[in-house]
């Protein structure tokens, strides 16, 4: 959708031209001039002089961040770059030709940097199609729009799921040329929130930076995505009810034992704990390399779930048991214990049972 509003925008300026200054003949004569009389060719890089290299001003258009899949590490987000150079090869004199400033031509039909996302999820390919146009200018500036949606390997770090923030790259290299040749200037406007930019529903974009690297062989820019999930949804659907079961869990031990549902009630948290955790593992990003707090909370929850439903079993187990019936020195150890904590004694206890 947005390349056909980006290419309507060109059409329109092109049609505009045609209006205000000049004729279609004029615009002919303009591409004649360059690939017929001139014999422009497209392999030279147009570099000026060989001890500098040719600057490619690069810029990042972004129209939001539209997935982060947390099993495959892997961000897609919508945007285009800007991507421009002097090519005085392609340079005319407007006045010889009823002031035609600015023509459009093929991507394939001129000079570009073969420019492709390096860390990308798919194979390498080359950004842009050939149905795309460059703009250039009389005085040979070139203007290039590749749009993308752009599918990205990110190393997501989920300690903090839900409330975790994520920094993603999006790696732009030119592959074929090395820094002698091209090197990567930023603009002022290096990166710009479309005026379309659409905030996602569970990531909000806190930051976005750009380096350009000035030590690797090929020309390369990365820009950083910094981003924080929204964890709303975690909470409503994970945190909050996964607390109220371990409420419930608690409460087994307020249940009479004479009533003979204290068993039924621990196994009917303990399975729901457990159901919650087959559905959350499907949330959870799969990731051995950290651990994260929400899953070792969960773990800490079935454990505890276990120990009561042992306790109540001893609990109910001892019940049963008719009072002629001498109490083990285990369970005798274990109510001092409590009493001493609870500050009842055991005197009292054997009598208050009697
Ligand atoms: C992302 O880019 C920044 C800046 O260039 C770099 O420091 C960082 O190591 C990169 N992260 C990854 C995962 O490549």
């Amino acid at each position: 959708m947005y390349t056909f509003n980006l290419q309507n925008i060109l059409i329109f300026s092109l049609l505009l031209h045609f209006v205000l200054s000049s004729t279609k003949s004029d615009y002919a004569g303009v591409l004649e001039e360059i690939f017929q009389t001139n014999k422009y060719n497209k392999k030279v890089l147009p570099q000026e002089d060989s001890d500098e290299p040719l600057e490619v001003h690069i810029s990042f258009q972004l129209f939001g961040i539209n997935e982060i899949d947390e099993v495959l590490e892997k961000m897609v987000t919508t945007g285009y770059l800007v991507v421009s150079w002097n090519d005085l090869g392609l340079a005319w004199d407007p006045s010889n030709h009823n002031q035609v400033e600015n023509v459009f031509v093929p991507q394939d039909d001129v000079w570009k940097p073969d420019v492709f996302l390096q860390n990308g999820f798919k194979k390498l390919v080359e950004l842009g199609t050939p149905s795309y146009y460059i703009s250039v200018d009389y005085d040979g500036w070139m203007t290039w729009f590749p749009f993308e949606v752009f599918e990205t390997r990110c190393s997501l770090d989920t300690t903090y799921f839900p409330f975790d923030e994520q920094k993603c790259n999006v790696s732009i290299v030119i592959w074929s040329h090395t820094l002698n040749e091209i090197i990567f200037v930023d603009d002022d406007d290096a990166i710009i929130f479309n005026e379309l930019f659409q905030q996602n529903s569970v990531w909000d974009v806190i930051s976005i930076s750009y380096h350009i690297y000035e030590d690797s062989t090929e020309p390369k820019i990365t820009y950083t995505i910094k981003l924080k999930r929204k964890p709303l949804y975690y909470i409503f659907n994970i945190l909050l009810p996964v607390e109220f079961l371990g409420f419930l869990n608690g409460l087994v031990f307020v249940i009479p034992a004479d009533t003979g549902e204290k068993m039924g009630f621990s196994m009917t948290v303990f399975l729901s704990l457990a159901v919650f955790l087959t559905s959350i593992s499907e949330v959870l990003p799969v990731n051995s390399v950290n651990v994260s707090v929400l899953g070792v909370y969960l773990l800490l929850q079935v454990i505890i779930g276990v120990c009561v439903l042992i306790t109540s079993a001893l609990q109910l187990r001892l019940n049963a048991r008719s009072t002629s019936h001498p109490v083990t020195g285990m369970y005798l150890r274990i109510v001092q214990m409590k009493s001493k904590c609870c500050g009842r004694t055991v005197k009292e206890r054997h009598v208050q049972m009697r």
